[in-house]
């Protein structure tokens, strides 16, 4: 789960530049990536356009997370710069959105007097309204009442990336992991209708999209209580003519089952990676976090997916130093890195989180300095693993599809693999969103470099 802090900036549509200017900044994971998108639909819709400069912003809304402390300290700190412009500006409309806004509601606007609305994770869709009586009345808005909705409108032109798409096929969750916020900051699950989901994979792909990723908190989980499977979604887009790649994530451990497995097997455009969070190595810590699976049945869901689909690569996130986490356990959880061997891993040390199960339930009782010490003896481990598997691949050729220029290096490509790798190049401009053959001739642990050939993909 990256955390990232990306405008969502798509091209204007002819004919529609020069309304108020939106800067929209999105913290997070994919789903809101994804929100900021329809936001930016909404938007265009009433009228608004987008800037990536709060310069010259009319209005900066802010998609944000809450699932670690950092992750909204971090919004709280921007909310403090934000404040500071809006009294050289006061004419500057500022919102906050997305789980943070969900969590804490009416207490962001009782913080921050600089602040004009908030807008909770099923409030979105009425993104321009909210702006347009903010800027028309000066009052302040707080929405945090929305029904869940899955059937969002979506337009499928706008979009950030051509060659790429995220599509929600639910919202929520119904698990209750006993660490975490999502349940409390997206409510309960819904699954959407799989005709519905359909057609806008399809209107995606007329335009030109070639990967989707289907997201959702227990996405493998997906129409379960509707007598459906995810499965059932693969076979169909795996007959789907132009599309060419289908990502879906997070997977739960404890919604994998033989059948999926079996419809992974049977659809080549779901790739070679499956993110498949085990969140430790430790039986005693999974009970306490309530994940409703133990190592033995996870080890035994890699080994099934191994031979079913050879190749396939995993990713997980682990967090380290949950509640009551002795050393045996931390062992046992570095044990389960080597054991799986990840293609790449998220890992963070446990953040305690109001609102969720754990909450004044079970103690927070490895000290900080522990669980610092623990994360980077698992990254310091997952690292050597990924540049050993990275190092294993010199010499191989993979199909990338090419997402843009490198970020740290724009005379280079940046693209991945079937695996999920990430891989830069020398290229062309123009190659931007195809699919090349690129060869590796280097690796770190995080990414593979390689050069363009014409050879057909190994
Ligand atoms: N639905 C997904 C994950 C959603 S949250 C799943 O079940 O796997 C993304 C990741 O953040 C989790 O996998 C977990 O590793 C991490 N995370 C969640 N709550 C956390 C917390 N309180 N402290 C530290 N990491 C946390
Ligand atoms: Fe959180 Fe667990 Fe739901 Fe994932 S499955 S979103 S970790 S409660
Ligand atoms: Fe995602 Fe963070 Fe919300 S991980 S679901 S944006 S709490």
């Amino acid at each position: 789960m990256p955390g990232v802090n990306d405008a969502v900036l798509s091209p204007p549509p002819p004919g529609h530049a020069g309304g108020p200017k939106v800067l929209l900044e999105v913290f997070g994971c994919q789903m809101n990536k994804l929100d900021a998108e329809l936001m930016a639909t909404a938007l265009r819709r009433g009228g608004y356009d987008f800037t990536d400069r709060d310069e010259e912003a009319d209005a900066v809304m802010l998609v944000t997370c809450s699932i670690r402390d950092q992750a909204e300290h971090r919004v709280h700190s921007h909310l403090g710069e934000l404040a500071q412009l809006k009294q050289r500006r006061p004419e500057l409309a500022v919102g906050v959105l997305g789980c943070m806004a969900q969590r804490e509601g009416d207490a962001l606007l009782k913080r921050w007097p600089s602040l004009d609305f908030v807008a909770g994770t099923r409030d979105f869709p009425a993104v321009a309204d909210i702006l347009d009586e903010v800027r028309a009345d000066h009052t302040r808005v707080l929405a945090i009442e929305g029904a869940p909705d899955v059937r969002t409108p979506r337009d499928p032109a706008l979009r950030p990336h051509k060659a790429r798409a995220f599509v929600s096929v639910m919202r929520g969750c119904h698990k209750r992991c006993t660490y975490c916020v999502v349940p409390k900051t997206r409510g309960d699950e819904v699954s959407r209708p799989m005709d519905d989901i359909l057609t806008e994979c399809r209107a995606l792909v007329d335009d030109g999209v070639q990967e989707l990723t289907l997201l959702g908190q227990t996405v493998n989980g997906w129409g379960r209580r509707e007598g459906r499977s995810l499965g059932d979604l693969l076979a169909a887009l795996q007959e789907m003519d132009g599309l060419q790649r289908v990502r879906f994530i997070t997977s739960h451990p404890e919604e994998m089952d033989d059948a999926l497995i079996e419809a992974m097997a049977a659809c080549p455009k779901a790739g070679l990676f499956l993110h498949l969070p085990p969140q430790s190595g430790s039986d005693a810590v999974l009970r306490r976090m309530a994940r409703g699976y133990t190592v033995a049945r996870y080890l035994q869901i890699v080994e099934q997916l191994r031979a079913r689909v050879p190749g396939i690569e995993l990713g997980g996130d682990i967090i380290a130093g949950f509640c009551g986490e002795t050393e045996d356990d931390h062992q046992a959880t570095l044990a389960l890195l080597d054991a799986v061997r990840f293609s790449q891993a998220y890992i963070f040390r446990y953040s305690p989180r109001p609102g969720t199960p754990a909450w004044g339930r079970l103690d927070d009782d490895v000290p900080d300095e522990v669980k610092r010490r623990r994360l980077a003896e698992l990254l310091t481990r997952q690292n050597e693993i990924m540049l050993e598997r990275h190092r294993g691949m010199l010499g191989s050729v993979h199909e990338v599809l090419v997402e843009g220029a490198s970020r740290r290096d724009a005379t280079r490509l940046f693209g991945r693999t079937l695996a999920f790798d990430r891989i830069v190049f020398p290229g062309e401009p123009e190659w931007v969103d195809a699919l090349v053959s690129v060869q590796v001739n280097d690796a770190t642990a995080l990414t593979l470099s390689g050069e363009r050939v014409a050879a057909p993909v190994a």
